[in-house]
C-alpha cells in the first residue's frame, strides 16, 4: 500500500468513527504516531478532542513539544495529571523512584500516574483513539483496529495499527508533522524520563522502555484490560 492509500484509508476510518460516535478523543503521548494523528485531525478539521496524561515524570523535550503544538496547530491539548493524594501515598510506600525495584512497584507507579488519570480522561466519552501499532511489540501483535474497552465502557480504536514505522516517518517527513526532538536522538518510543532510554540501531523500538524488565511485562496498563 502506498502512503497516499494509507492516508485515504485513515481519513475514511476517522470519518466513520466520528459519524458513529458523538464524543471522540485521541489519547496522545505526544509520540510520533500521536503527532501524526494530531496533524491529520487538525488538517482535516475533525471534531476529535485530544488529551495527554502528564505523569509528572515526562522528559523536558516532551513538555517543550506540548507548548509548541499550541502555536503550530492552534489547538489545545487537555492535560490530565495524577491526583495529589494518590501520588503522596505512592511516594510514601515506595519512594520517589521505587519503580526500579520490582514489576509490581513499577505497575503501581504507572497506575497512579497514568491508568487512573486515563479513566478520568475517558469519562463521558463515547470512543477513544490511540496511536498503537501492531509491530511495536509482541504484546501488540494480536490487537484489532477496534475493540470494546470493558474497563472504561467505550470503544477503543487503533487507526494506525497496520502502519509500519517507516510509513509513519515517511508521512511525518513529507507533511512536516511536528515531533519530539528525542526521536532524532535514538528514542523511537518515548515515555517517562526515568523509564525510557535511547536504543541502538537495529534494536526493537520499545526496547528502551522499562529496559530492565522482560518484554512480556512491558505494558503500563493503559492498554491491558484491568478487569
Ligand atoms: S505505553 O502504554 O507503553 O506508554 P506507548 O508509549 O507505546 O504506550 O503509546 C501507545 C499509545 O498509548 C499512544 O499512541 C497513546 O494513544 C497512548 N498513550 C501512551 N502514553 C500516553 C500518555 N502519557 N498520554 C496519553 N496517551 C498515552
Ligand atoms: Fe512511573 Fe515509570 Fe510508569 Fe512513568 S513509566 S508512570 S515513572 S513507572
Amino acid at each position: 500500500m502506498t502512503i497516499s492509500q494509507r492516508y485515504q484509508e485513515l481519513i475514511a476510518d476517522l470519518r466513520q468513527i466520528i459519524e458513529k460516535h458523538n464524543n471522540v478523543v485521541l489519547a496522545s503521548s505526544l509520540g510520533v504516531e500521536d503527532m501524526l494523528l494530531t496533524h491529520v485531525i487538525q488538517t482535516e478539521q475533525l471534531p476529535i478532542g485530544i488529551f495527554t496524561l502528564d505523569t509528572g515524570r515526562l522528559p523536558e523535550a516532551t513538555h517543550r513539544l506540548l507548548s509548541r503544538i499550541k502555536d503550530h496547530y492552534h489547538l489545545t491539548i487537555k492535560v490530565y495529571v495524577p491526583q495529589a493524594p494518590d501520588l503522596e501515598s505512592l511516594i510514601e510506600q515506595q519512594g520517589t523512584n521505587g519503580f526500579y525495584n520490582s514489576v509490581d512497584a513499577r505497575k503501581a507507579c504507572c497506575r497512579i500516574r497514568k491508568v487512573l488519570p486515563l479513566a478520568r480522561a475517558l469519562q463521558g466519552q463515547d470512543a477513544w483513539l490511540t496511536g498503537l501499532r501492531r509491530e511495536q511489540s509482541q504484546t501488540r501483535l494480536q490487537l484489532e483496529k477496534s475493540a470494546w474497552d470493558s474497563d472504561h465502557n467505550l470503544i477503543k480504536y487503533n487507526p494506525l495499527l497496520d502502519w509500519s514505522r517507516d510509513e509513519v516517518w515517511q508521512f511525518v517527513r513529507e507533511n512536516h508533522v511536528l515531533y519530539n526532538a528525542l526521536h532524532d536522538q535514538g528514542y523511537p518510543s518515548i515515555g517517562c524520563e526515568p523509564c525510557t532510554r535511547a536504543v541502538l540501531e537495529g534494536e526493537s523500538e520499545r526496547s528502551g522502555r522499562w529496559w530492565w524488565e522482560h518484554p512480556e511485562t512491558k505494558e503500563c496498563g493503559l492498554h491491558v484490560a484491568q478487569s
